[in-house]
C-alpha cells in the first residue's frame, strides 16, 4: 500500500499577509477553490484506476501539523468529504526529518511496512494525470527499498532549493518513465555553486516530495541522526490518541534536534553511497517530473502559477487594471485599481495591505521578521 503523508506544518511567512501564523499558506485557497491542503489530499484520487495492473491501495493521509492548527485540518479534509489515518499534533515543529519520524512510526503501527508517499502540503502540480502516473512507478521502486526523489528542470539559480545529480538511466521494464541513478544531493547551496549547477544540465532541484518504505526511512535516520530517532521514538511511545488527532508531550519532542529530510539524511546518504558501494545502504533513485510543479514559495510564485489576463495581470476580488500589465492584485474587501503600473505585488486584506514589486517577493518575509520582535 502507498500511505500519504502530509508535511503540513509550515508557516509560509513570504505569503503574508494573506498566510498566516494561525493561518498559514497551506489552509488557504491560493490557486484554485480548494485549499492546497484539500489539492494535495485529493492528487492521489485516480491513482488505482489508472494504474490497474500496479493493484495500489492508497490510504487515508497521515497528516503532521501544529497543535494550533488541528481544526483547520480536521475541518478542511472534512469539507472535502475525506478523513486523515491521523492528524499528529506537533506541540511545536522540529522541521521535517522529525515530523517524518513520527509519520513513519505511526504508520508502523498497522503491523505492515507501507510506502511513505512524503508531500508538502503547500506545494501546486498541473498535470495530476502524469504526476499519478510518476507516484506509480515510484511505488514500485520503493516498494524494493529504493529511496525516491522526484527531480524538477531547473530555469533559474535557485539557493532555496536541494539539487540532485541525475546520474546512469535506470533499466526500468514496467515502469510509465524514465528513473535514474541518483548521483549526488545538495541542499540549499550558495549561489554560485547553484549557478554552476545550472550551467552542468546534469542537476535537478529537489521538489521536496520522497517515496520509502517506513523501514527505510526508520533506519536511515536511525543510522544518520540516532539523537532524532531516539527522542522520536520516546514521543510516540508515550503519544495519547485522541479521536484522530494524536497528541505529543511537548517536553519530550521539544528535546529533538530540529533538522529538515534533506540535511539530515538525503545529503548524508548520497556521501555514503560514493565511499560504501555495494552495501547495504538503500539505493537513491530520481524520477524527473515534468508536471508543472511549483512549492508557490513567494507571491511572485504565485503570480507565475495562476491564469493571467490578456496583460499578464491576476486579479482577485474586486480589482481593475487600466495601462498595467503583469500584476498580482488581490482585493479581499475592498476595490482595488492599479493604474500604469507594472509587475506589482498589491495584496489587500482587512487589516493589511503589501504593495512590493515582484522582484522583492523574498524580502517579504522582512515583514514577519518585523512583526515578531515587536511581539
Ligand atoms: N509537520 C511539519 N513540521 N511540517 C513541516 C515542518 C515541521 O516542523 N517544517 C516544514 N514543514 C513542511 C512545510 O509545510 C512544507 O510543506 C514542507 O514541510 C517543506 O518544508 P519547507 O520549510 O518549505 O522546506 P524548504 O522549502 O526550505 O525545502 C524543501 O523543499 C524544497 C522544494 O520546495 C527541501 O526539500 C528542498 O530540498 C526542496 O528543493
Ligand atoms: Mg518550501
Amino acid at each position: 500500500p502507498i500511505q500519504p503523508v502530509i508535511l503540513s506544518g509550515g508557516s509560509g511567512t513570504r505569503l503574508w499577509p494573506l498566510s498566516r501564523e494561525a493561518y498559514p499558506k497551506q489552509f488557504l485557497p491560493l490557486t484554485s477553490q480548494h485549499t492546497m491542503l484539500q489539492e494535495t489530499v485529493s492528487r492521489l484520487d485516480g491513482l488505482t484506476a489508472e494504474h490497474p495492473r500496479q493493484a495500489i491501495v492508497v490510504r487515508d493521509p497521515l497528516v503532521v501539523c501544529n497543535d494550533a492548527h488541528r481544526f483547520l485540518v480536521a475541518e478542511q479534509l472534512r469539507l472535502i468529504g475525506r478523513q486523515a489515518a491521523a492528524i499528529v499534533l506537533e506541540p511545536k515543529g522540529r522541521n521535517t526529518a522529525p515530523a517524518l519520524t513520527l509519520a513513519a512510526l505511526v504508520a508502523q503501527q498497522t503491523g505492515d511496512d507501507p510506502v511513505l508517499l512524503v508531500m508538502p502540503a503547500d506545494h501546486v502540480i498541473r498535470d495530476e494525470v502524469a504526476f499519478r502516473a510518476a507516484v506509480a512507478d515510484a511505488h514500485a521502486l520503493a516498494r524494493a527499498g529504493a529511496v525516491v526523489t522526484f527531480g524538477i528542470v531547473p530555469s533559474a539559480p535557485e539557493t532555496g532549493y536541494g539539487y540532485i545529480r541525475q546520474g546512469a538511466a535506470l533499466d526500468a521494464t514496467g515502469l510509465n518513465g524514465v528513473a535514474a541513478v541518483l548521483d549526488g544531493f545538495v541542499e540549499k547551496p550558495d549561489a554560485a555553486t547553484a549557478q554552476g549547477y545550472l550551467a552542468s544540465g546534469d542537476y535537478l532541484w529537489n521538489s521536496g516530495l520522497f517515496v520509502l518504505r517506513a523501514s527505510v526511512w526508520l533506519a536511515l535516520i536511525a543510522r544518520f541522526r540516532p539523537e532524532i530517532a531516539e527522542c522520536v521514538q520516546q514521543t510516540i511511545a508515550t503519544a495519547a490518541p485522541d479521536g484522530e488527532f494524536l497528541r505529543l508531550d511537548a517536553e519530550l519532542f521539544a528535546a529533538c534536534p530540529s533538522d529538515s529530510i534533506d540535511y539530515a539524511v538525503m545529503e548524508p546518504l548520497s556521501l555514503a553511497a560514493r565511499t560504501e558501494a555495494g552495501t547495504a545502504l538503500p539505493r537513491a533513485l530520481v524520477i524527473p517530473l515534468n508536471v508543472g510543479w511549483s512549492d508557490v514559495g513567494a507571491w511572485s510564485a504565485l503570480w507565475a502559477v495562476r491564469e493571467q489576463d490578456s496583460s499578464g495581470n491576476v486579479l482577485d476580488g474586486d480589482a481593475f487594471v487600466h495601462h498595467a500589465h503583469d500584476n498580482l492584485l488581490i482585493a479581499q474587501h475592498r476595490m482595488l485599481a492599479a493604474i500604469g503600473v507594472d509587475n506589482l505585488i498589491v495584496v489587500e486584506t482587512p487589516d493589511a495591505v503589501l504593495v512590493a514589486t515582484k522582484d522583492a517577493a523574498q524580502d517579504v518575509k522582512a515583514v514577519t521578521q518585523f512583526l515578531q520582535r515587536q511581539q
